[in-house]
């Protein structure tokens, strides 16, 4: 198994100046975007710009997976970033402002034909949905969990859209805490993203000058079970990285744990704390983790 994405930077797909710092990015994967970051009239620019970009990779070095988020389904624009997209062999596409399953399920099957026509492998491009951006999108969170949709990689969730669709003029609290709809909307992305035993991906950090706050979110966020955060500048990526990476204590109380459990108890007691099989499993998952990013 792969590890999962820890942190998807995205980039302006119009933007050659940000472009060039792709290359040297510490993040999992980058996203190019060709929607809210690109103004109208450069939208046929960018679209070219970021397709030549993924067919021009270097695909020997290390270098961070390449997605590409489309503009929304219905628009004039997602069809034709689909079809010049596609030949260059995105890692993934980021599909913003769902309705609901049937939106990925759509997008899907433009794929299987897009995939056969420029002879990629089926099902080798995965999704990410954001999946809470319009007022019936959290209703139907629930149902990815039947959707079965197999290249779906995880759900994202995201509070800007959805705050202009509600005609919201803020949507956090005086301590800059998500009031009531962001939190149970973040929330129901989890939940909804385990379900479908996919990813869960943490919505972006909008003050890229406050490090310290990102990292204690970020953090917080690993803690409730998200996998992997956006970022928006290259200066959130080593924070997320780290967020999302067990620590070494972590990783040392997970071998404690199975240890202890490995002398056969169902329930036992360490450093004066009850633990029984949910403590062991998530033992087992930080050290699948670890491993997996060879730690
Ligand atoms: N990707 C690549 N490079 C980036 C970058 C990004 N997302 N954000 C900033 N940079 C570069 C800048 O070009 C600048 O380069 P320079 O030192 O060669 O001049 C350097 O990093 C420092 O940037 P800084 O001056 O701190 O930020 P800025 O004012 O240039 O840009 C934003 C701020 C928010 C506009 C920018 O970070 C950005 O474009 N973020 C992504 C926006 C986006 O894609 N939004 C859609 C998803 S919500
Ligand atoms: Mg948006």
């Amino acid at each position: 198994m792969k590890a999962p994405i820890r942190s998807f930077l995205f980039v302006p797909g119009d933007s050659e100046k940000k472009l060039a710092k792709v290359a040297d990015s510490a993040a999992d994967a980058i996203i190019l975007d060709l929607e809210d970051a690109v103004s109208e009239a450069r939208k046929p620019a960018a679209r070219q710009m970021v397709s030549e970009f993924i067919a021009d990779r270097d695909r020997t070095a290390r270098t961070p997976q390449l997605w590409v988020r489309m503009n929304p389904l219905g628009g004039e624009h997602a069809l034709a970033d689909l079809a010049t997209v596609v030949s260059a062999g995105p890692a993934g596409i980021v599909i913003p402002k769902i309705d609901g399953p049937a939106d990925v399920l759509r997008v899907h099957n433009y794929l299987e034909v897009l995939e056969t026509a420029h002879g990629l492998d089926a099902g080798s491009i995965r999704l990410l949905p954001v999946a809470t951006e319009t007022p019936v999108a959290p209703f139907r969170l629930g149902e990815f969990a039947a959707a079965q949709l197999g290249r779906l990689y995880g759900l994202t969730w995201g509070a800007e859209d959805l705050s202009a669709a509600l005609g919201a003029s803020g949507n956090t609290g005086p301590g800059g805490e998500w009031t009531t709809t962001y939190q149970l909307v973040r929330s129901l992305t989890l939940m909804a993203a385990r379900a479908a035993q996919v990813e869960a991906v943490e919505t972006l950090y909008v003050d890229i000058r406050d490090g310290a706050g990102l990292a204690e979110s970020s953090r917080r966020a690993r803690a409730e079970g998200f996998s992997g955060r956006i970022a928006i500048h290259p200066a959130q990526v080593d924070i997320i990285n780290a967020a999302f990476t067990p620590s070494a204590d972590e990783v040392e109380f997970a071998k404690r744990v199975v240890d202890v459990f490995a002398e056969g108890a169902g329930a036992v007691a360490l450093d004066g704390k009850m633990l029984d099989l949910p403590h062991l499993k998530q033992a087992e998952r930080v050290l699948a983790l670890a491993g997996m990013l060879e730690l």
